[in-house]
């Protein structure tokens, strides 16, 4: 562990004394910092490492929360190791979450600009045996810490997992509706800005990144203009992640709110797949991760992806 203080930026993570945020804080923190291709990965805590950043350096964030109460990543990680057979959940309050989400989404307005966007992929989930709004209730905890509310785009998934839909072939009949669930929420946030920023912060743009950066309208028309997109999810023999969202999804977030040459930051990188997407895009990418095996996962695709992309230029 390495107990850092007041402002005194850890030495592996290389950042200039001046550029970091000016706060009272003491605290514990144990990261690590992973180059590779035009980003990184930084395995820690994001509240932690989010503290050690730059003020107003990103331009966009992607992320997908961890759902704490249903997925333990510490079971998972011994599991995928072959150390245990299934993993147990973790008991957690409702409220406990809200304060976990609210410290780090906080603590990312501070690192985006002004005018920049934070687009969080989330869906309802089970908490003692009730399907919470969690999206809804995410909204104005958002807005109550400063992001403005911008977009509700559905993610829909070609397939269902669960088997929901088979109550009311078994029991045909008023109140047996539960549809199956294909459909998670792509909430877009921006941070408030004065002036043009506020309605595009890419107003001043020149024609030639405008032109670098141009979106291929051929497939606009279909079903990319509407706020319903349909992208196969990813199968679980694909990726060793228990929740990776598709490299495609980020990548569509990644054209439609940042330029080439852009940082983007995802704060729950699990395995990379933002980073896999900035990096195919020319963004520069940095991914926050906790847990070691899906930090050395990340960075083992990263590698494949940046030597191929260099490859091609
Ligand atoms: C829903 S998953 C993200 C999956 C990722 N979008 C992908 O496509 O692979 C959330 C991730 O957040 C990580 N995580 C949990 N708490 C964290 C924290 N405090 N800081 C950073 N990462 C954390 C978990 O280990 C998990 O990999």
């Amino acid at each position: 562990m390495n107990v850092r203080k007041k402002n005194k930026p850890s030495p592996h993570l290389g950042r200039k004394t001046n550029l970091v945020r000016e706060r009272e804080i003491e605290y514990t923190i144990s990261t690590k910092e992973y180059e590779i291709g035009l980003g990184k990965i930084i395995k820690g805590d994001c509240l932690d490492v989010l503290k050690t950043l730059s003020s107003n350096d990103f331009i966009l964030a992607f992320t997908s929360p961890p759902y704490l109460n249903a997925i333990n990543y510490d079971d998972h990680v011994e599991k995928v190791k072959g150390k245990i057979q299934r993993w147990e959940r973790k008991e957690i309050s409702y409220d406990d979450y809200r304060l976990f989400l609210v410290e780090r989404f906080k603590e990312l307005l501070a690192v985006i600009k002004p005018g920049g966007y934070n687009v969080v992929n989330i869906s309802p989930v089970g908490w003692n045996g009730e399907r919470t709004a969690l999206p809804f209730h995410f909204v104005s905890w958002m807005e109550s810490i400063g992001w403005k509310f911008k977009e509700d785009i559905i993610w829909e998934k070609s397939i269902a997992r669960d088997k929901r839909s088979g109550v009311l072939l078994q029991h045909p009949y008023p109140g047996y509706y539960y549809p199956s669930l294909v459909a998670e929420y792509v909430l877009v946030f921006q941070k408030p800005a004065e002036g043009k920023n506020k309605t595009n912060i890419y107003w001043n743009r020149s024609q030639r990144e405008k032109d670098e950066n141009k979106i291929n309208l051929n497939d606009y028309q279909g079903e990319k203009s509407k706020n319903v997109w349909k992208i196969r999810p990813v199968a679980p023999q694909e990726n060793v992640h228990p929740c990776p969202f598709p490299i495609e999804l980020a990548e569509r977030v990644i054209q439609f709110y940042s330029y080439k040459g852009d940082k983007v930051i995802d704060i729950f990188a699990g395995s990379g797949q933002t980073n896999i997407a900035g990096e195919r895009l020319e963004r520069y990418h940095v991914g926050i991760e906790t847990q070691d095996e899906y930090v050395r996962y990340a960075l083992e695709r990263l590698k494949a992806v940046a030597t191929q992309e260099k490859l091609f230029k």
